[in-house]
């Protein structure tokens, strides 16, 4: 059964690694998994005293997302946590209280990083939010996807084979992931 999967990338850079990587990602992805990117940089700053009153970018936010079956989170690691501009959409997405957008959505996460570390601690405080949210999500595999500024050529495409695999059982095991939660 073909699944909508939203997917929502951490970073507003115009040539964002973690853009890159998911994108990457998803042409490695089954068929049955459709994807949609969610764009989260032209959303106000939460206030609470807004609750009920949606602006327009905030209502077709959460109609992009109630569509949604799951979400593929993409984040870079700002500060060993995930970036304010994430933050700020998850919490305009979980208000008001008992309407959350993203309870019950299977999800999956790719924490990326020109470093090392693929960002671990991104990686780390994104599942802790999530818990909260009530999204179940995918532990196994993991994905830390570090150097990532020399994994993506000129046409989009992942240049190390062992990533290239990687991502592609990553997508593949979301899908199982998907359809077992769903
Ligand atoms: C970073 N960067 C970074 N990298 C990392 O691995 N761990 C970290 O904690 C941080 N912290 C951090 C804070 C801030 C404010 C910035 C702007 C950057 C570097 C970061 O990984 C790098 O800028 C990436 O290129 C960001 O991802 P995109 O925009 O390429 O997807």
């Amino acid at each position: 059964m073909p699944y909508t999967v939203a997917v929502i990338v951490g970073s507003l850079r115009k040539d964002s690694f973690t853009r890159k990587i998911a994108k990457a990602a998803i042409a490695l992805a089954p068929a049955d998994l459709k994807f949609e990117f969610v764009e989260i940089g032209n959303l106000p700053l939460y206030n609470q005293d807004n609750d009920g009153h949606d602006s327009a970018e905030v209502k077709s936010f959460k109609d992009e997302l109630a569509a949604a079956d799951a979400v593929l989170f993409a984040t870079p690691e700002y500060n060993r946590s995930i970036p304010g501009v994430l933050k700020n959409a998850l919490d305009i997405g979980s208000r008001p209280y008992g309407h959350s957008k993203w309870a019950g959505k299977p999800a999956a996460i790719l924490s990326v990083s020109p470093g090392a570390i693929g960002g671990f601690g991104a990686n780390h405080h994104l599942r802790q939010v999530l818990a909260f949210l009530n999204m179940p999500a995918m532990g196994q595999p993991e994905a830390y996807v570090g150097n990532a500024a020399t994994l993506v050529d000129d046409k989009g495409e992942i240049t190390v084979p062992a990533t290239r695999e990687f991502l592609t059982g990553f997508m593949k095991t979301f899908a199982g992931w998907i359809a077992k939660t769903k």
